[in-house]
């Protein structure tokens, strides 16, 4: 019988509630309940709305990831829960929900950084990308590169210096008049439009920027609708879509090859939501191969928010023991430093 951890892993930090068992670098099970429809009328996520639902679905969720596991209570070994960063509210279901498991259970408990599960989510199977590597995480809340030579240990490159890249990608979709959430819908209409067609800023031009800038574009974006007017922005909503969508993605692929190349490190990775943007894939795959890098790209499904990551990351994560975490707190802002692990 194998002596590797079996990771029960949950995560709650924002509108989805996910749970997992991890084994070495497998999931087993990687379930998500997604309250996006539960959110669309309010036009984004709200945080008091999230906890609650988190409350009501985590238990389901959690029996669901054991149960396709083909595993028992029993079997699970180690907890393991996002702590920081995200909503505190929808925070604490999740670390209230995997305390009281471990504790019941006798188990170690790991706390995990939700950046860190991003960055993680490509050492996972199949990928089972091995350090070095750069990573970039670019989702609703954050957008980092990160020099990872060590994954108990990622170093912080470069972030963005205002919004996130899915902040940005979200507030533009509503502005052509898309639903919550905006990633998926705009990466359709821009499917159809002409990338080339409108001339958007990119923030913080230059060729070794290592920093973001998603303010401008968004302003951009908004003052052109409002210029064009409605008539003339139906007839250009695609065109408007992938123009708006390159100057997001633009940046996030060429500042990613160039740190790569930079800090002489041969492969590339891509997380968080907005790495399950096709264009962007397609941006860093060019990118890459112009420079002879290697680029990776874990399945869609470990981009966006999922529990899956947090069990790769909590394999580079102190645990601590029984009992004592029961002091332990969710928090909702970004480690100090970067990734706290
Ligand atoms: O990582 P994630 O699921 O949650 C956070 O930790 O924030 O990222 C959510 C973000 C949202 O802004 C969403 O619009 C974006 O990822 N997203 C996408 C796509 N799918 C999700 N952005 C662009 N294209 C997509 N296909
Ligand atoms: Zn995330």
């Amino acid at each position: 019988m194998s002596t590797e951890p079996v990771t029960l892993a949950i995560e709650t930090s924002c509108d989805e509630t996910a749970a997992a068992v991890v084994v070495e670098r497998t999931a087993l099970s990687n379930v998500v309940a997604s309250q996006a429809e539960i959110h669309t009328p309010y036009g984004g996520v709200v945080p008091e709305v999230a906890a609650r639902h988190h409350l009501g679905t985590v238990n389901a969720v959690v029996d669901q990831a054991i149960t396709d596991a083909g595993m028992t209570w029993d079997d699970i070994t180690q907890i393991a829960v996002t702590r920081r960063p995200g909503l505190i509210g929808a925070l604490l279901v999740g670390v209230a929900t995997a305390k009281a498991i471990a504790y019941a259970r006798h188990l170690p408990l790991l706390m995990v950084d939700h950046l860190h599960g991003h960055i993680a989510a490509s050492w996972l199977q199949p990928l089972a990308l091995d350090p070095p590597f750069v990573s970039l995480v670019a989702s609703g809340g954050h957008t980092r590169l990160d020099l990872v030579r060590d994954l108990r240990r990622p170093e912080l490159l470069g972030q963005t210096r205002d919004d996130a890249a899915g902040e940005a990608v979200d507030k533009g979709a509503r502005l052509l008049g898309l639903g919550y959430p905006g990633g998926p819908a705009l990466e359709r209409l821009a499917s159809t439009g002409d990338p080339t067609a409108f001339s958007f800023p990119i923030g913080l031009s230059g060729a070794h920027q290592r920093d973001f800038s998603f303010a401008g574009v968004k302003t951009a974006l908004l003052y052109r609708v409002r210029d064009l007017g409605d008539t003339a922005v139906e007839a250009a909503r695609a065109d408007l879509a992938a123009s708006y969508q390159d100057a997001i993605m633009r940046p996030l692929a060429d500042r990613l090859v160039q740190a790569a190349r930079d800090s002489g490190v041969a492969t590339v990775a891509v997380g968080g939501g907005v790495a399950a943007n096709g264009r962007l894939r397609e941006l860093v795959t060019a990118r890459a191969e112009k420079y002879g890098v290697r680029a990776v790209f874990p399945d869609r499904s470990l981009c966006t928010d999922n529990a899956a990551m947090i069990g790769a990351a909590a394999a580079f994560t102190t645990p601590h023991a029984w009992p004592d975490y029961l002091a332990e707190d969710a928090i909702a802002t970004v480690a100090p430093g970067g990734i706290a692990a």
